[in-house]
């Protein structure tokens, strides 16, 4: 699909409430406390989807790398001498030693920390110790074990099951839907990590209505009307559309653009925020003038860790640019990130309760409702 318009797309987008299934529930307690739910989400979910574990901007040269932890898998991904970007399980070949204990770093190979066997990026075994004495030995027989890895727009998404649905295919009702984001060049100015004390599903499920925002977002209500939500991805693993703000804004602290804008976007997309949930682990937020990417990691069922990053133009920060003012966007966001954290710790602590039953969902829940029903599909 190309550009989102409404003059393009006349009926592509929908206000929420026309999307509405009647008799739609939160999920019953045990999918937010049970330690047999979280392990078979890491089985059926985390462990056999694509999950995004960052953009290529983060290992930038031939060398960088970094590892993160998916499914209680720690992962290396690295870019190699040839600009190739790969997956690894981080596991020596020899007796099994993970191999970087750190969560980044730049190096021409990597080494073992016990007995020094040594790969290349690419993951081959390029020195082992004495082991030309071992007959047959063949060190084109031990490269460190690949795990599946595709770019999606610049994003690296990897997948620990041989059997997953190949990435093109899942995402082709994405494509060329955030062309004009120009995604792939961003550059990221600032993360931050929270650590949520609340089920890794209550962030999707608020992240995806609006219909708090006026108690609990004030200042984004005020730029962003909280009724403005209109839907074009609205069944699947991939759900959400825009809020509307006032032509020449943004979600600052001062309210103005801080950037160059990100790429070719369309005139009405001035006057727009994005909002999409990538089943099972990203959301995605494209502003003009910035994009915020929150990476969901589950770590027990009463424990999320959440890294956001903001994203700019690649040229957003040079010299002539005055405009370029990044903690513009992150104060806003890291703000507003707390309000979201914070009740979503709150929902946490009361479906905890023995007086928990699932509730009804508001006309203005319509996505959260339909994120949990992927979420359902895809855990059976
Ligand atoms: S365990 Fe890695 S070199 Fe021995
Ligand atoms: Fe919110």
């Amino acid at each position: 699909m190309p550009q989102l318009t409404d003059k393009r797309a006349p009926n592509a987008f929908r206000k929420t409430a026309q999307t509405y299934t009647s008799g739609a529930k939160t999920l019953p307690q045990p999918y937010f406390v049970s330690p047999e739910v979280f392990n078979a989400e890491r089985e059926q979910i985390f462990s056999k989807q694509w999950i995004c574990v960052g953009h290529q901007s983060q290992i930038e040269k031939a060398g960088d790398y970094f590892v993160p932890e998916v499914a209680g898998e720690s992962l290396i991904i690295a870019r190699d001498q040839k600009q190739s970007i790969h997956g690894f399980y981080n596991v020596c070949r020899h007796r099994g030693t993970r191999l970087c204990e750190v969560a980044s770093g730049s190096s021409p190979a990597i080494q073992c920390p016990y007995h020094a066997w040594t790969y290349g990026l690419d993951g081959r075994l390029l020195g082992a110790p004495s082991m030309d004495l071992v007959p047959g030995f063949e060190k084109a027989d031990f490269s460190l074990h690949a795990v599946n890895l595709r770019l999606w727009e610049g994003f690296i998404f990897v997948s620990l099951s041989d059997a997953s649905k190949p990435l093109e295919q899942v995402f082709a009702p994405l494509a060329g839907k955030f062309a004009h984001w120009n995604l792939p060049s961003l550059r990221p100015a600032r993360r931050i990590e929270y650590k949520v004390e609340a089920n890794w599903k209550l962030i999707f499920e608020n992240y995806s209505e609006c219909y708090h925002c006026p108690l609990v977002h004030p200042a984004l209500s005020k730029v962003s009307p909280s009724d403005s939500a209109a839907n074009d991805l609205l069944e699947g693993p991939f759900l959400g559309g825009f809020m509307s703000i006032a032509k020449g804004q943004s979600l600052t602290m001062s309210g103005k653009t801080c950037a160059l804008s990100v790429g070719g976007i369309g005139e009405e997309d001035h006057a727009r925020v994005f909002y999409y949930s990538v089943f099972p682990n990203m959301l995605l937020s494209l502003h003009p003038d910035y994009v915020m990417v929150h990476l969901i990691w589950p770590q027990s069922p009463g424990r999320t860790r959440i890294a956001c990053d903001w994203y700019f133009h690649p040229e957003a920060e040079r010299a002539e640019e005055p405009r370029f003012n990044p903690e513009d966007a992150v104060a806003f966001w890291d703000m507003t990130n707390k309000q979201d954290w914070h009740v979503c710790e709150l929902s946490q602590q009361g479906i905890a309760s023995r007086a928990y039953e699932p509730g009804p969902y508001s006309p203005r829940e319509s996505i959260p409702a339909a994120w949990d029903r992927e979420y359902l599909r895809q855990l059976r």
